[in-house]
């Protein structure tokens, strides 16, 4: 009886949702691959209008790929700058006389609107010329990421962390390096890579309720007071920072600007594909437990949805994509092919074996069915479609893989992984 009136309660529940009365709310986390639905991936050589696409024809497919992923995903960057300028604000010895610390303010223009970034560089000091770069986005501000008590504080919008004493969404001394269990800068400039971050925060607050700060009000038009249906979100604006940082990175002459390695963790791990489909002058992306909206497969349902993405997060992606919720099979593109629009240049894919919530599997097979059109374009995609085994990297093709043992984080295994990749491609590509 008591069963029958539950069923009840659910159904008028389930209608109500139907007719928009209730908001839809995601259903629970599958983490059982036997109900993983069965599905099909749109193929990436075949453009929308079914013609087979040729080497000669990918560049016009990447554009519509492009095009597709802003208008039913990430949402499309409305403007360009008038103008960018760079200053170097701050400079000094660090890591105990290893490197050269660099801070440089990055101020861009468009029309009577300003935005200001701040970027941290350190320069090993034992180069020989020009040094290769890994880029990265940080959460909790430049500060956060290493104890270095010279690093500027942002003066932007933080989330609130008690732990790191920030109560007011404001940066605090006690913040400085609250973040380094997720960085390693001075394992970065000791195998002779400079270290480069720039924080999210500067160019979008990670919040729902706000689309007053960061970038997106640069661009409004008229009395336009948030990003229109398919324009941007909070993640293509950060994924917009890596290209500004990298606009600074190629002028900076202790820096190689043909080796920049672009490297992102979990929501910034998403952006860093993002920026990576866009900019061709990220030599190489990294892509660390990005999850759903990121390397994941979306067809998988499989851990975070599309569904529960956009009911925490409903900043971060265009207002399209939410309406693929339940129903993925009709997205015109997968995460797959967001991978294969870094192609030919390398890319490499993580996963940590208790990530469960990032979906493992489903960011190998997105790497893996990057592969043929790695492989059009004379590179190399993954050797095999079943996971490697934890901590046996797949790391001698144009894509890359691993599958770490532990959780989401960013280990010293993961960060010389990422080193190791880029050194054999760009010694292959004699720069
Ligand atoms: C949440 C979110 C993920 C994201 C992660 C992170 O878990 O659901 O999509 O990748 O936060 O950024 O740490």
């Amino acid at each position: 009886m008591t069963h029958l009136r539950y069923r009840n309660y659910f159904l008028v529940y389930l209608l109500l949702t139907a007719c928009g009365f209730l908001p839809a709310q995601a259903p629970p986390p599958n983490y059982d691959e036997t109900q993983v639905p069965t599905y099909t991936l749109p193929d990436p050589l075949v453009a929308r209008d079914g013609t087979p696409v040729t080497a000669a024809d990918w560049p016009a497919r990447r554009e519509e790929l492009l095009r597709l992923f802003e208008d039913h995903v990430y949402g499309s960057v409305p403007g360009k700058l008038d103008s960018i300028s760079w200053q170097i604000v701050e400079e000094g010895e660090a890591m105990r006389g290893k490197a050269l610390r660099r801070q440089v303010a990055i101020r861009m223009y468009y029309g009577p609107h300003e935005l200001r970034a701040g970027l941290l560089l350190y320069v090993p000091n034992q180069a020989n010329g020009p040094v290769p770069v890994l880029l990265g986005t940080n959460f909790f501000g430049n500060h956060a990421v290493l104890p270095d008590t010279a690093v500027l504080l942002t003066p932007n919008w933080l989330p609130n962390q008690k732990a790191y004493g920030i109560t007011d969404h404001r940066a605090t001394e006690s913040s400085r390096s609250a973040r380094g269990h997720r960085w390693n800068p001075e394992l970065v400039v000791g195998r002779g890579y400079a270290f480069a971050t720039i924080y999210s925060g500067d160019f979008d607050g990670d919040r729902p309720d706000d689309w007053t700060d960061g970038v997106h009000p640069l661009f409004y038009t008229g009395t336009q007071q948030q990003p229109a249906v398919d324009e941007w979100g909070t993640i293509a604006a950060w994924a917009w920072g890596y290209s500004r940082a990298i606009d600074y990175l190629v002028t900076d002459t202790l820096l190689n600007p043909d080796q920049i390695v672009i490297m992102g963790h979990s929501r910034m791990g998403k952006a860093a594909l993002w920026a990576g489909a866009n900019d061709p002058r990220a030599a190489v992306v990294v892509s660390n437990n990005s999850g759903c909206g990121g390397a994941a497969l979306s067809r998988r349902r499989y851990g975070e949805t599309v569904a529960s993405i956009n009911e925490a997060f409903p900043h971060w992606f265009n207002d399209r994509f939410p309406d693929y919720a339940g129903r993925e099979e009709d997205l015109p593109v997968d995460q797959h092919e967001l991978i294969a629009l870094v192609a030919p240049r390398p890319v490499y894919v993580a996963s940590a074996v208790n990530d469960r919530w990032a979906d493992p599997l489903g960011e190998f097979l997105a790497a893996y069915h990057a592969g043929p059109v790695y492989r059009l374009l004379g590179a190399s995609g993954l050797p095999q479609d079943t996971l490697p085994p934890p901590n046996e990297a797949l790391d001698r093709t144009t894509v890359g893989y691993h599958i770490r043992r532990r959780g989401h984080a960013v280990l010293d295994y993961d960060w010389n992984q990422y080193i190791d990749f880029a050194n054999r491609h760009f010694a292959s590509s004699g720069d």
